[in-house]
């Protein structure tokens, strides 16, 4: 599992993955396919669907977690199967700027779920420190005015999307994307790696906020991970 995590912070997990070709290095002598065979998986969340209530309810996070990303790693699978892209890692596939729709939204979708489950724990909340609370002081002028740019981004961004922190370059930026894309791809506006993302499709709140997008975000702030984005943003720079 954590060595899972640590391939998944490199943006190297997804497809036959390393954990894959090693476990079956006596396989891949006898079938030169297995390689290419080998599937993205949906990662197992690493606490209870209702370890995140009241903020978000067990309801959702069962429904987003087995049948909404289940149907990005299925459909994924799907869109690469017997083409030139069998066999790439999900960061390979995300940063091709010819890649089809199916791979982008699917693929995007993998990677920003897979990515979303990780940034969120029960019990924590809270406020980054370190080096990254240095950097989003520096950025943003403080915790508080980087909460109301990133809510902002969240809230206003229409339709199904998601809204950033992103280190691209040297720099920390909010941002947001439609539809499953993220800073990854190559035509994002603001490009770079994602170490904080909130997911705004419907999907991800609506059971128990309906129509109150706000109200969800504002939540989010409960169950977000610092300690995760700090690592990634570690790793980053
Ligand atoms: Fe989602």
């Amino acid at each position: 599992m954590e060595r899972r995590k640590f391939i998944s912070a490199l943006g190297l997990i997804t497809a036959s993955g390393a954990i894959t070709n090693l476990n079956s290095m006596t396989n891949n002598i006898t079938n030169k396919r297995s390689n290419k065979m080998a599937k993205f998986e949906l990662p197992a969340l690493s606490y209870a669907f209702d370890a995140l209530e009241p903020h978000i309810d067990a309801k959702t996070m069962e429904i987003h977690h087995d049948k909404h990303h289940a149907a990005y790693v299925a459909k994924l699978n799907a869109a690469v199967e017997g083409s030139d892209l069998e066999g790439k890692s999900l960061l390979e596939l995300l940063s091709d700027a010819s890649i089809n729709s199916a791979v982008r939204n699917n693929g995007g979708g993998h990677y920003n779920h897979t990515l979303f489950w990780e940034l969120m724990a029960p019990g924590k909340g809270g406020e980054p420190s370190g080096a990254l609370a240095d950097a989003i002081n520096s950025t943003f002028g403080s915790f508080g005015d980087f909460k109301k740019q990133f809510s902002n981004a969240a809230a206003t961004r229409f339709g199904s999307g998601w809204a950033w922190l992103v280190v691209s370059g040297d720099k920390l930026v909010v941002s947001s994307t439609p539809n499953q894309d993220n800073p990854l791809m190559a035509d994002a506006a603001v490009k770079g790696t994602p170490v904080l993302g909130i997911d705004v499709w419907e999907h991800a709140y609506y059971l128990n906020y309906q129509n109150r997008r706000p109200d969800y975000i504002d939540a989010f702030y409960n169950v977000i991970n610092w300690d995760e984005v700090a690592k990634r943003f570690d790793q980053v720079k």
